[in-house]
This record gives structure tokens, C-alpha cells and sequence, in this order.
């Protein structure tokens, strides 16, 4: 009698492991459903799409089939990724909006209006690193603006036109909304403050698939540290940020090396966690003026 207790507890246990095992593997074995919300007159728009990981992504959702509205401030800068969309994908509707989201005044979307867009990437983002104490009151206000204010305003003028037909919306958060480090409180605050705006979306929005992408390092202007396994370049994470579409899942880690790095650092003591990200941030720290 005891053994059999002992035999399906344990064969219980197994089977339970085994299912959070492909629960937590299925994202990553599936095949995008991406396609569904492309077709020749849909456009995707990218913020933030003048370098590294919103030009990378706008960049392979042209490859993919997508026209797109590029989103930056710099005029010269939006006019040259243009022209890199066009030269290697010509086929590729590309229109251009200036508008720097850490102003006051809201974007205005007027000129895309009449598009239809299926795809919204909301990428932009800042993570000014510096103790609490030295960051001004303009870039407190700059940072929450850019990180939360505009993707927030910027996805509610779009609504309407995400509305239209099936639509997807990929929300580009952080592993500091998670695991909020130390000399990062305004970055890590909004970064969290877009993963629960987003899961929030997800689940208000009945036509639209939101997800919130959980980013680990990727190499790009404002993550200089060299390529590797676990820091993979803005291409091949943009990639991956697109092959999670459809995946299900609300808030996703989507470049999977990231994922077990994440769990294998939730096995170890808070307090060992913490003194040593903090010894690797206080590196960054730029000595004070
Ligand atoms: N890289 C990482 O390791 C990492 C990790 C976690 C999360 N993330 C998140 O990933 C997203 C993209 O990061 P990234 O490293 O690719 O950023 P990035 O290298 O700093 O590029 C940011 C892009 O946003 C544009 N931009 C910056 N400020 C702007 C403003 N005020 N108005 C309009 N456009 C502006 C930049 O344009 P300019 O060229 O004109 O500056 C550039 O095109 C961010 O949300 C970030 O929080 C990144």
C-alpha cells in the first residue's frame, strides 16, 4: 500500500514536471503566425526604428513581407533606413515619421492615417544609467516620457486602425521589469510599466494579440559590450522577437538563452544576485561631473 502512495505520488510529480517542461519549451519550438497579419497593403510600424533593435526588427519585417513606417528623429537618419529598405526589399511601401517622443506634444499620425496597419513595434526606449540622486528632473521627466508616455499615447491613436483587422502589437520591455537593478529605478520603472500595460492590453484587446517581450543584454548603440551566445546582435534578436508571434503567451522572453539565464539566476540567493549586478553596474557608472 505505502509503495503505491510513493509510486503515484512520484509518477504524478513526473508528469507535472514534464508538462511545465513543454509549456515552457512550446514558444520556442512553434512556428511564428506572423504571416496572418501581413499582406500586401498592411503596414507595420516600428518605433524607434533609426538603429539597432527597431531598425533590425523593421528590417526583417520587410524581408517578411510588411510595408513599413519607420519612427525616429532624425530626419537624415529615417531617410537612410528608408533607403536601406527600399534598395534590399523594393517591393516595400516605406513612409517616414519624425517626431521626437520625448516631447511634450503628442506624435501626430495624421499622414498614416488612411494605412493599414497590422503590425505597431513598440521599441523605443532609454536606460540612462546613474544613481537616483544625480538624474535631473529633466531626465526623470525625458525618460518616463519616451519609455512609457509615448508608446501608451501612440498605441491608443492606433487603436482604430489596429482595429481594422487582425493585429498584433509587440511591446519591447526589459529584464529590469522583472529583476529591477540597482542605478536603473526610472528605466526599470517603466520597463515594468510597459510589461503590465501590456499584459493588461492583452487581455482588454479582442482583435489584437499584445505581447510583452522581456529583453535580456542584445548587443546594439546603447549596449556596447561584444556579441555573444547570451548577447546576441539586434539582428538575430529581431528575429526572435518576431518568431514568438502567436506563442500564446502574454509576456515572453523571446530570445530563449535569455529564458535560462533567467531561471538559472533565480536558483541562486537574492543577496548574491544583488552585490553582483551591482558590482557590474557600478563599472558603468560614468564618474560624476
Ligand atoms: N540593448 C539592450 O541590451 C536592451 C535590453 C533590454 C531592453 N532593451 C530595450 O530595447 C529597446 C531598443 O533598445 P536599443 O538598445 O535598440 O536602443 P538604442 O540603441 O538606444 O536605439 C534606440 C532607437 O530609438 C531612437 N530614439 C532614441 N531616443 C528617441 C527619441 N527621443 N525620439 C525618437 N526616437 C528616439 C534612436 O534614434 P537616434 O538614432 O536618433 O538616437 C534609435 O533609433 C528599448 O526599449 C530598450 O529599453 C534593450
Amino acid at each position: 500500500m505505502g509503495y503505491h502512495i510513493v509510486f503515484i505520488i512520484g509518477f504524478t510529480s513526473c508528469i507535472y514536471l514534464l508538462l511545465i517542461l513543454i509549456y515552457a519549451l512550446y514558444p520556442y519550438l512553434r512556428h511564428s503566425d506572423l504571416k496572418k497579419y501581413i499582406n500586401d497593403d498592411s503596414f507595420a510600424m516600428v518605433t524607434g526604428s533609426t538603429d539597432d533593435i527597431g531598425k533590425a526588427v523593421a528590417l526583417e519585417l520587410a524581408k517578411r513581407g510588411a510595408n513599413i513606417i519607420l519612427h525616429g528623429r532624425n530626419e537624415d537618419k529615417l531617410h537612410s533606413v528608408a533607403l536601406e529598405i527600399k534598395e534590399q526589399f523594393p517591393a516595400c511601401r516605406v513612409v517616414c515619421i519624425n517626431h521626437d517622443g520625448t516631447a511634450v506634444s503628442d506624435i501626430d499620425t495624421a499622414m498614416v492615417s488612411h494605412l493599414n496597419i497590422s503590425i505597431l513595434v513598440n521599441s523605443v526606449g532609454v536606460g540612462p544609467i546613474s544613481p537616483l540622486a544625480e538624474f535631473t528632473d529633466d531626465k526623470v521627466f525625458k525618460t518616463i516620457r519616451l519609455n512609457a508616455m509615448f508608446p501608451s499615447q501612440l498605441t491608443r491613436k492606433l487603436l482604430p486602425q489596429l482595429n481594422r483587422q487582425p493585429s498584433v502589437i509587440l511591446n519591447v520591455s526589459s529584464y529590469a521589469a522583472i529583476y529591477p537593478p540597482p542605478y536603473l529605478a526610472v528605466y526599470a520603472g517603466t520597463k515594468a510599466y510597459n510589461n503590465a500595460f501590456s499584459i493588461s492590453l492583452s487581455r482588454e484587446l479582442e482583435n489584437i494579440e499584445v505581447i510583452s517581450l522581456i529583453t535580456g543584454s542584445v548587443n546594439t548603440g546603447s549596449n556596447t559590450k561584444q556579441i555573444t551566445f547570451m548577447r546576441p546582435s539586434a539582428a538575430v534578436y529581431a528575429k526572435y522577437m518576431l518568431s514568438v508571434v502567436g506563442c500564446g503567451r502574454k509576456s515572453i522572453m523571446p530570445y530563449w538563452p535569455h529564458a535560462i539565464q533567467q531561471f538559472l539566476i533565480s536558483l541562486f540567493p537574492e543577496k548574491i544576485v544583488d552585490f553582483l549586478t551591482k558590482k557590474a553596474l557600478k563599472k558603468e557608472l560614468k564618474p560624476s561631473a
